[in-house]
């Protein structure tokens, strides 16, 4: 199962055109008959471009289609998972789930079919038939070939809308394309009317409102970011503009029913109520910074193309939160000294789930988890209010120094254990490869899970692509900084010259006008810093290129450059970050 869902590095809408093209090259026929024959042309497809077999035109098709074909088959291939990865790639594509997608044409001479047949038809023995807006569909070849693995077969028998609506990569045109190949029929029209009269929930449907401003890279599941301008605006980021990472539709949940399970320990498992967890143990506030290991990714995009959301640089904000500390309520629950013997790991599972019920989880190391220093909050307060639907209300884990990836929203349980957590947001993705690996050649296993992240700053502003008056003189450059582990940024060096000479910044840990905040004690430098400098124009440049790179206590700097960096899932971006601006000379002096 495991194996089956690291699959999330290609595109699988166009593996499945491009399977969807060599099967209707290969199959005998017309379309939507005689579907057993079309088997054995799958196949032979599939052999084809799997094999490794010596006719000149096997080679010249591999040479010209191989890497895409071998990534689209990987797609087709890959298991169950597969569905929930949708949500970890397509960036643009879902950008597009806004459109709205006409229903299929029915065919007056295919036959009628009644639900009660549809639904004897549920199993790959017996035939996998779907309904779609009226439409009969007789999908069972396809079950193989579908990127979200046997997943499909949930919807066998029934009508594929609901199941669709789960995942919006679905309303796309070219999905609809698919399934109009694999058309039987006609539901009758007085089943379709019952079906009609089930309400077909989207799963989104209860998504909270979301902020305007903020930069949409998904809409189902919900992930967003605000404007770089504004995200360097303020050194507590407001709850609103938050970036929002988001891998399924945000649960419901009722505070007043609410139970976070704490196991894994010997004896009796805690439970404690949303009441009994504020009141029980006492409540910390920290100020920490959270990033998405995917922050920065479209610039890894533009080296060499990567899966995942395109984020830009602001997968990245700080907030303060509040709640009990971890290590209290683990000791509360009965965690000795000499667990640490046996146990290794702290698991959480969030409340947030897909259709099969699979939750989201993650697991931190249970020294991070269990020290005094680790600071790792069960936070029901982030800036002062209950945390918002989108991060994580009740209660959520905040790791400070980690990966947002760990930072478990809706936290359900945690499981002390000698394991890592065995989901496959822990095991088969946010692990970091050389640029040397291809989705052929990637081997999750081989690799860690990323916990603390690497020294990271950007440029907030001026935008890339903006003017500068000459009549200014100077630039003013702001961006933030930032390090994973509680390690401190002690500098940020920027150039206006694409790295030839350079400044160092004013760092600031506080709003604009207010006392800085206290200095974190060493290995608990949590929040970022965002910094400023002020740069004269050079003569005579017309376009700048800035430059801003950071370095932390530990003297970790960034990379200079993508190339050396790039990985396939686009995670660990952190090379300088570089923006263009051009001068503009004032008009008197033209
Ligand atoms: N927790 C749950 N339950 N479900 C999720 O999808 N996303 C994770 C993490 N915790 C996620 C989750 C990821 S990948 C990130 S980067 C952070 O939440 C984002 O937190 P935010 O949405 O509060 O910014």
């Amino acid at each position: 199962m495991v194996m089956k869902r690291y699959q999330v590095g290609f595109n699988n809408i166009s593996a499945m055109l491009l399977l969807r093209r060599c099967h209707n090259l290969t199959r005998f026929g017309p379309l939507n008959t005689q579907r057993h024959l079309v088997a054995p042309a799958v196949t032979s497809c599939t052999v084809r471009l799997w094999s490794s077999g010596s006719s000149e035109d096997h080679r010249s098709y591999q040479r010209a289609h191989g890497p895409r074909w071998r990534h689209a088959l990987a797609g087709l291939l890959a298991g169950t998972g597969a569905v929930l990865a949708y949500g970890l790639y397509h960036n643009k594509a879902e950008q597009a789930d806004t459109v709205r997608v006409q229903p299929i044409e029915k065919t007056s001479a295919l036959p009628i079919f009644t639900q009660e047949e549809v639904t004897s038809h549920r199993s790959l023995e017996d035939g996998v038939w779907v309904t779609y807006k009226g439409g009969v569909y007789d999908i069972t070849e396809f079950v193989a070939m579908h990127p979200g693995g046997d997943k499909i077969l949930l919807a066998a028998g029934g009508d594929l809308e609901p199941f669709w609506a789960l995942y919006a990569v679905h309303n796309q045109e070219h999905v609809l394309e698919i399934l109009s190949e694999y058309k039987v029929g006609e539901l009758s029209a007085e089943d379709l009317k019952k079906q009609q009269t089930i309400e077909s929930s989207d799963p989104y449907s209860s998504d909270p409102k979301r902020h305007p401003v903020l930069h949409i890279n998904s809409l189902k599941p919900f992930n967003a970011e605000p404007p770089p301008e504004i995200l360097g605006d303020s050194y507590i980021t407001p709850s609103a503009i938050f970036f929002k990472r988001n891998h399924l539709p945000v649960p419901q949940v009722d505070p007043a029913s609410y139970k976070l399970h704490v196991d894994g320990l010997p004896g009796e498992s805690l439970t404690l109520s949303l009441e009994e967890l504020k009141t029980r143990f006492p409540k910390h506030t920290i100020t920490a910074t959270l990033q998405c290991a995917g922050n920065r990714r479209s610039e890894m995009n533009k080296v060499k193309q990567v899966k995942g959301l395109n984020w830009g640089i602001a997968a990245i904000s700080n907030a303060t939160w509040s709640g009990a500390k971890l290590r209290d309520v683990l000791l509360a629950a009965g965690y000795r000294p000499d667990d640490a013997q046996w146990a290794r790991h702290v698991q959480f599972e969030g409340l947030d789930k897909d259709v099969t019920g699979t939750t989201y989880g993650a697991s931190i190391p249970l020294n991070k988890a269990i020290s005094e220093e680790g600071d790792v909050l069960l936070a029901y307060e982030m800036n002062g209010e209950d945390l918002p639907a989108d991060h994580g209300y009740p209660v959520r884990v905040v790791v400070p120094g980690t990966v947002g990836a760990r930072n478990v929203k809706w936290l359900g349980k945690i499981i002390v254990s000698a394991d890592e957590s065995s989901s496959h947001w822990q095991q088969n993705d946010y692990k970091g490869f050389s640029p040397g690996t291809d989705w052929d050649t990637v081997d999750f296993k081989s690799a860690p899970a990323i916990q603390e992240l690497p020294i990271q700053s950007a440029i907030t502003t001026p935008a890339d692509g903006a003017m500068v008056n000459r009549s200014n003189e100077e630039v003013t450059v702001k961006g933030y900084a930032w390090s994973g582990g509680g390690r401190e940024v002690v500098r940020v060096d920027v150039s206006v010259d694409g790295g030839k000479t350079w400044q160092v910044a004013e760092l600031k840990s506080s709003e604009k006008g207010q006392e800085p905040e206290p200095s974190p004690s060493p290995g608990r430098a949590w929040a970022w810093k965002l910094w400023e400098v002020t740069a004269p124009l050079p003569a005579e440049a017309q376009e700048l290129e800035i430059v801003c790179k950071a370095v932390d206590n530990s003297y970790n700097m960034q990379p200079d450059t993508v190339s050396p960096i790039w990985n396939l899932r686009g995670v660990l971006s952190n090379a300088w970050h570089r923006v263009k601006v051009k001068i503009r000379e004032d008009e008197s002096e033209e």
